[in-house]
């Protein structure tokens, strides 16, 4: 089945899946193998240091042809002219997608535009997306209160910013919070995304860095436990330990693209047993 969507239109993926930003482990090796799967594949900048960046990012195009992105992770302590560094690098290596999180990162927006490419900002609250939309933003990435990651005191579920964000934005919507098998990503589709956004999901595929016990720890995560829920919808601003709900739907380690096949494979056979009978799934009119 073919997969349209104003994400998949301007990113020009197979699919409507875009990476997670994951510090330390966005690894250029990992976002490939994304991008190989027929998502869009995101390396996180700042897992690299400024002066090895450019070589990554030129290693990174001999380890796929697909569409890759950049993300530039702003935080409170950071200064500026450094993530403005980082972003002139990957624009002089030819990027031209950029997701930007977590803290404001309109200068980097602005940046981005004059330099002639996307970006997709992700905000966990409504007011941010109205924020960034005003700003210019591409394509939004909305983030729900089951995301890993930071979080914010006042973050909505997934599915209230997604069927919100239908109702208040225009730009393309990306869905955050733990999404991580076929009926999570149709849902999401249905509510008004885009595109899908896997963080969790993926954390634990043979290409992520992340070591194999630790891989083996997250799977066996229960999520129905009261200190899981309490660890994760902690009402802080700040980052989450626990993996996001998504860890629910992975019972192994296997690879990104096997996962990928999965969901999409999973999510055609669902649309089948629901009446669907075209080659081609699209949203562009709706
Ligand atoms: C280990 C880990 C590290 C992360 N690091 C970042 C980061 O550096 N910047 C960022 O914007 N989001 C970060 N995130 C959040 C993800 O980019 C994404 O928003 C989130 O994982 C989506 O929710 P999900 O985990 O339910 O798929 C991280 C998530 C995880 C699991």
């Amino acid at each position: 089945m073919i997969w349209k969507t104003r994400i998949t239109k301007l990113t020009g993926t197979k699919y409507p899946l875009i990476m997670a930003a994951f510090a330390r482990h966005g690894i250029i090796e990992f976002a490939a193998a994304y991008s190989n799967a027929g998502g869009l594949g995101i390396t996180t900048a700042l897992t690299y240091e400024l002066k090895d960046f450019k070589n990554a990012l030129k290693k990174m195009r001999d380890l796929t042809d697909k569409p890759f992105g950049v993300n530039i992770t702003v935080n409170e302590e950071g200064d500026k002219e450094t993530y403005l560094k980082y972003l002139e690098v990957a624009i002089n290596a030819g990027v031209n997608i950029f997701t930007t999180s977590a803290y404001q990162a309109i200068f980097l927006g602005k940046r981005i535009h004059e330099a002639g490419c996307y970006w997709f900002p992700k905000c966990p609250l409504m007011k941010h997306a109205i924020s960034v939309e005003k700003a210019g933003a591409d394509a939004i990435t909305l983030m729900g209160m089951e995301s890993a990651g930071n979080k914010n005191p006042f973050q909505h579920t997934t599915l209230v910013n997604l069927t919100m964000g239908k109702r208040l934005l225009k730009v393309p919507l990306i869905a955050a919070g733990g999404i991580g098998d076929a009926r999570g990503f149709l849902g999401a589709l249905a509510m008004g995304a885009d595109a899908v956004c896997l963080g969790t999901a993926i954390l634990t595929t043979e290409e992520s860095p992340i070591s194999r016990e630790r891989k083996e720890e997250r799977i066996n995560t229960d999520i129905f436990t009261e200190d899981y829920h309490q660890s994760l919808y902690h009402r802080r601003f700040g980052g989450t330990r626990v993996p996001s709900p998504s860890i629910g739907f992975q019972n192994e380690i296997i690879p990104l693209r096997n996962m990928i096949e999965n969901i999409v494979q999973e999510a055609e056979l669902i649309l089948k047993s629901w009446g669907f009978d075209k080659d081609e799934y699209s949203t562009l009119s709706l």
